[in-house]
Formats: structure tokens, sequence, C-alpha cells
């Protein structure tokens, strides 16, 4: 059992101790190390100004991909590779990107360039010759208020492929690998200011944690909880980070189900659903920056209990359960039982999501996912829907509907769902199931959207659906 945590930034060994295993990356690189080129603007994963990149070991060796520091906290980072803008000057001098950049003039006041850069090499980890849609994927979480992107695009698009040199050849993985292998092996459990940090390497000893710590923060991304500490002032009595445990990175098709992990990050999930549930890709791409996506997981999205959460329509349609993992053993939940009210979840103290089953569409189910957002990327959901359908000979055979955003969880709207059972497939079936789902809810009226508005989404999005599917867009 280690006392501290220990990992690498640009290849430099790091042992924290004490307080600072509960500072955030950001603070950690600018306060402790005086490296200020990671900049911090918004402090809550908004604005990207603050990326690094983070190498993990893998299957693969080890990958790096940008996070954002401000909210990662230093105890999700045992046995991790950190790479901040300092680090990706090496021997031929500036990053390429650096070069292109100050080519192009994709910089005016400067603060959110590290941020660009970093986001931008590590784009170019996965390709030298990035297309413009790429791009600006990869750049969804990073703002300018200077440049208006199109220098910074360009800059990434006219990076000399001759003067690219991978993070490799900075950092040897073997010598990376090498330097972090005794400590991925080993767990971590440390007490500091009263508060106490545990790593577990196995699900059982993550449970005995959480047993004699009942008041636990679980990190499984941490993409809410940083923005807690900063914001808020939350200061997590004891913290449990489920990153080390080999067997919650788990994702696979068992039996027709999809079986995933606590620890799998969202990144891992688009593309594990891109082909089998192209509608959950679609969402899965709208669930934040990738910086977020390459953090958080489905699992803490869930537990975070929004009733606007992104994941839990497609999850009650599917009729995915929760296994939970407490001292008595694994229990199952099904989806549509977990959430009793308003962040209030059927989960004792002790227990711990350990991994979520998701059932997959059959063929011949249509299933169409919904997200309203005031803007289409970065943005928390206003309403969100889930429509699973199966119909035979122009006649609806079976439905499964739910909608987020209409009340303290989310809803599944079985009165709407029975109306359309048996009946023909027809623009006139889907308008009286919409006026049907205006009856089953009770949203509330806030800063994203009135409830009369939610209302008349619930209503549309039954004749949308129908309109799509006769158009002929299928997407299971
Ligand atoms: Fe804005 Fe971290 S400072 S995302
Ligand atoms: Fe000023 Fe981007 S160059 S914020």
């Amino acid at each position: 059992m280690r006392n501290f945590l220990f990992l690498l930034i640009n290849g430099k060994p790091q042992e924290i101790r004490g307080r600072q295993v509960f500072s955030n990356l950001s603070d950690y690189l600018r306060t402790e190390r005086s490296w200020v080129g990671t900049k911090v603007v918004c402090a809550e994963g908004d604005c990207g100004a603050c990326t690094v990149l983070i190498g993990r070991s893998g299957p693969d060796g080890i990958t790096y991909r940008p996070i954002n520091s401000c909210i990662q906290q230093m105890h999700q980072l045992d046995g991790c590779h950190v790479i901040t803008v300092e680090g990706l000057q090496g021997p031929h001098g500036l990053h390429a990107i650096q070069r292109s950049m100050i080519r192009c003039h994709g910089a005016q006041c400067g603060f959110c360039t590290p941020g660009f850069v970093t986001a931008l090499a590590g784009l170019l980890e996965e390709t030298t010759a990035p297309d413009p849609t790429r791009i600006r994927e990869a750049l969804t979480g990073n703002l300018c208020r200077c440049t208006g992107y199109e220098p910074i695009i360009k800059a990434a698009m006219e990076v000399d492929p001759a003067d690219h040199h991978p993070l490799h050849e900075l950092y040897p993985p073997d010598a990376i690998l090498g330097a972090l292998a005794p400590y991925a092996a080993t767990p971590v459990a440390i007490e500091a200011d009263g508060r106490h940090v545990a790593g577990p390497l196995t699900l059982d000893d993550a449970v005995a944690f959480k047993t004699a710590h009942p008041e636990a923060v679980v990190i499984q991304g941490g993409t809410d909880v940083g923005v807690w500490c900063n914001k808020r002032g939350f200061i997590p009595p004891a913290v449990l980070t489920l990153s080390k445990i080999a067997a919650l990175h788990h994702l696979e098709i068992r039996d027709g189900v999809a079986v995933v992990g606590a620890a799998v990050t969202l990144h891992a999930l688009e593309a594990f659903f891109e082909h089998r549930v192209p509608a959950f890709h679609a969402i899965l791409r709208r669930f934040g920056s990738p910086q977020i996506r390459y953090s958080g997981t489905l699992a803490g999205n869930l537990i975070n209990a929004s009733p606007i959460a992104d994941s839990l329509p497609f999850l009650h349609v599917m009729g995915a359960r929760l296994m939970l993992a407490g001292p008595n053993g694994t229990r199952a939940v099904a989806i549509g039982s977990f959430y009793r009210g308003y962040k209030t979840m059927d989960m004792a103290a002790d227990e711990i999501l350990a991994s979520v089953h998701i059932p997959l569409p059959a063929p011949g189910e249509v299933l169409r996912l919904y997200k309203v957002s005031k803007r289409r990327d970065m943005d928390i959901a206003t309403f969100t829907a889930a429509i699973r359908l199966t119909q035979s000979q122009g006649r609806i055979e079976n439905a499964d509907i739910a909608c987020g955003g209409v009340g303290p969880v989310v809803v599944r709207l079985t009165n709407t769902e029975q109306s359309l059972r048996g009946q023909a497939f027809t623009e006139a079936t889907f308008a009286r199931a919409g006026q049907i789902a205006r009856s089953e809810i009770e949203p509330i009226s806030d800063v994203r959207g009135s409830r009369g508005f939610r209302l008349q989404l619930a209503e549309n999005i039954l004749s949308k659906f129908y309109q799509e599917q006769t158009a002929g867009e299928v997407r299971t």
C-alpha cells in the first residue's frame, strides 16, 4: 500500500503527498511547479484553456488524450503521464503545431493558445492530416475570444508532416511505461488533513473502503466533482477513485447486451457504439467536449442523477440494468426503478455502481434519440427523448418512449406508448400520441426553457419521429 501518488509530468517523476493530493492539476502545475503555460479561464471544463495531455497505459501501449486540467484532481492521476504545453517542445524545437500557429497567425492575446496547441497536438497523435471537420470536432472544447478560429483551423491544416515529431519520439514509451509500471501495480491509501483517498486495485477493496467510509465520493471521471470543488467550495470528506481497477475498464457484448464497466470513458463508448447503435453514438458525440469525453464515464453520468443526463432516455427505452456492488455482493437494479426522485437513487451508501448492462436494439427495431439544447455542442440539454419502436405491415407493434427535462426524473410515457400499440403507422396516429405525451409530463420553467416550450417539445417529438421515419432516415 502506497501513501503517496506517483505520476510523470513532461517525463519528470512527481511524488504527490499530503494536501496536494486534493489539488486540481492546473493549480498543481501553476502554483506548485510554476509551469504557468497551462492557463485557467473558466475553471469549470468549458473553455479548454487548461488543456493538457494525459497518457494512460493500455493494451496498445500509452496513448495521449486531451483533458481539462482545471477539473482533474491529482488523486485521479496516479500512474499517468501528463504532458503540458511546456513538454511539447523537444530537441527539434517547438512542436509542429506551435510553428504552424506562428506561421498562420493563430494567436492574438494568446491566452487560449496553449490549450489549442495541446488539443491539436493530441489530434496530430491520431492523424497527421486532419480534415477541417475533424479539426472542428477536436476543438469544440476550446474557446477563443480573439481569432475567429479560422487562423487556428488553418494552422492545424497546414502542419508540415515532415516537421511533426510524434510524442513517442519525445517520450519513448518503454521508458515511460517502465517508470510507471511499479506504481500502476500498487494500491493507494492516503490520509491528509483528516481526509482519506483510496485508489484500490480490486472492486472488493473498493467496496471495503466505501463500507468503512460511506461518506466517500466515488470518482469515476470527476468532471462534475471538479466543478463543485472549484465553484462551490466542495471539499470531499473522502475520495474513492476507481480508475486503477482493471475490471471496471471492461467493455464487451455478452448475449446481445453491452456490458459497460464503471471506469469506461465516454470516448471509449463512442467507438464501441459507432456501428452497433449509431443513434446513441450521435448522442455521445454531443455529450460535451472531447476533453470531457476522454475523462467522463457513463457511470458518472448516471450517479450524478441529473434528469437531463444525455444518456438516460436511451437507457430507459433499452431497459438497462445497473450492477451495484456492496458488502453483501452485487445486485441488479432496473434503470426504471433506480431513480426515486430528484437526485435520489436506490443505492446504499456502501454500494458502488460497478457496471451498466444495456440490451442492444433487435433487428427491425427503430431507435431515435433527441437532445434539444440552446447550442449544439457543449451545452446542457433543455429536453431529451428516446423512441424505440417496432412495426409490422403498417401497424405499430410496440413503442417505448422516455423523456428527460420534463420532471424531477426521466419519465416513461406509458400512456403514449399504449396509445401507439396496434395503431396504423400514420401521421394522425403520431399527432394523437403527441397530445397524450403532453398530458403525461409536468415540466417546470427554468433558464433553459419554459414549461410551455417543453410541453410543445414532448408533443412535437412524436411528429418529428414520424416525419423522419417516413423520410427514410433509418437510425437504429
Ligand atoms: Fe476553462 Fe479549464 S479553465 S476548461
Ligand atoms: Fe485571445 Fe484566443 S487568442 S483568446
